[in-house]
């Protein structure tokens, strides 16, 4: 995690309620430094517990905005502000079919389940099997038993539930994985960290009837994708 400076990790200390006001005073945050905007998505990030995503060393630091260690091979969870700054652009709404490249702590996972509702889809790849059952325990314990969840590349998809209306790619890749867009039904969007020069360019990706439109939303620095298309 170059170019992050990441806390000790510590024996947690805070309570429930102590959790609950750093969510608040977050969200506020969010909120003021316009990164968040949509009812929907507000409501999913006061609901989800963060804190509950996050290895016990690190717990404390869960609304801190740095990206946290999680078990397995250069996995983290990322910061706060990353999932306004994801699902915002990629204008993430109630009834969508949502594939995720990148479970990590499955955190963002269960935000997007909350705002994709009971009509929409969540489905989630992970490729290292140690941060797949890190995730997979916290979904089961926070209650989310309805999301679909896969162990492998996902540079490669998941064709077998396309197509999806939004995609969210939380590692960076060189370019954006063939299989992804083909995957992405007409008028869907995609998300992405690409590498560009020394850094990385959120890039946004439109799939309209006459071919597809890209724009860049930010710079940002996120771990690389692995696989074939890392
Ligand atoms: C920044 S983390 C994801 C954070 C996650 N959204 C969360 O809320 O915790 C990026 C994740 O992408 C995973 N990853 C990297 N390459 C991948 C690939 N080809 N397919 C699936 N997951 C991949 C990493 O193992 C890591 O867990």
């Amino acid at each position: 995690m170059q170019g992050w400076i990441i806390p000790p990790p510590k024996k947690p200390t805070k309570n429930k309620l102590e959790f609950e006001s750093e969510r608040t005073a977050k969200v506020r945050w969010l909120v003021r430094y316009g990164y968040l905007k949509s009812g929907p998505i507000k409501e999913a990030l006061l609901k989800v517990p963060r804190e509950d995503f996050i290895p016990d060393d690190y717990r404390d630091y869960a609304y801190l905005e740095v990206p946290l260690p999680l078990p397995g091979e250069r996995a983290t969870i990322s910061c706060p502000h990353s999932y306004p700054l994801f699902y915002e652009p990629l204008g993430l709404a109630q009834g969508h079919r949502f594939l995720e490249i990148g479970l990590g702590s499955g955190y963002g996972t269960a935000v997007a389940r909350e705002v994709v509702g009971a009509e929409g889809l969540v489905v989630s790849v992970e490729i290292d099997p140690i941060t797949f059952e890190f995730a997979r325990q916290n979904l089961d314990a926070a209650g989310y038993r309805d999301i679909v969840l896969v162990q492998g590349d996902g540079g490669l998809g998941y064709p077998e539930l396309s197509p999806y209306d939004r995609i969210s790619v939380t590692a960076a890749c060189r370019a954006i994985p063939p299989p992804l867009t083909e995957q992405l039904a007409i008028r869907g969007r995609l998300i992405a960290p690409v590498f560009k020069d020394a850094g990385q360019d959120l890039v946004v990706l439109e799939r309209g009837a006459q071919g597809i439109q890209k724009r860049k939303v930010s710079e940002v620095l996120y771990v690389s994708l692995r696989g074939i298309y890392g």
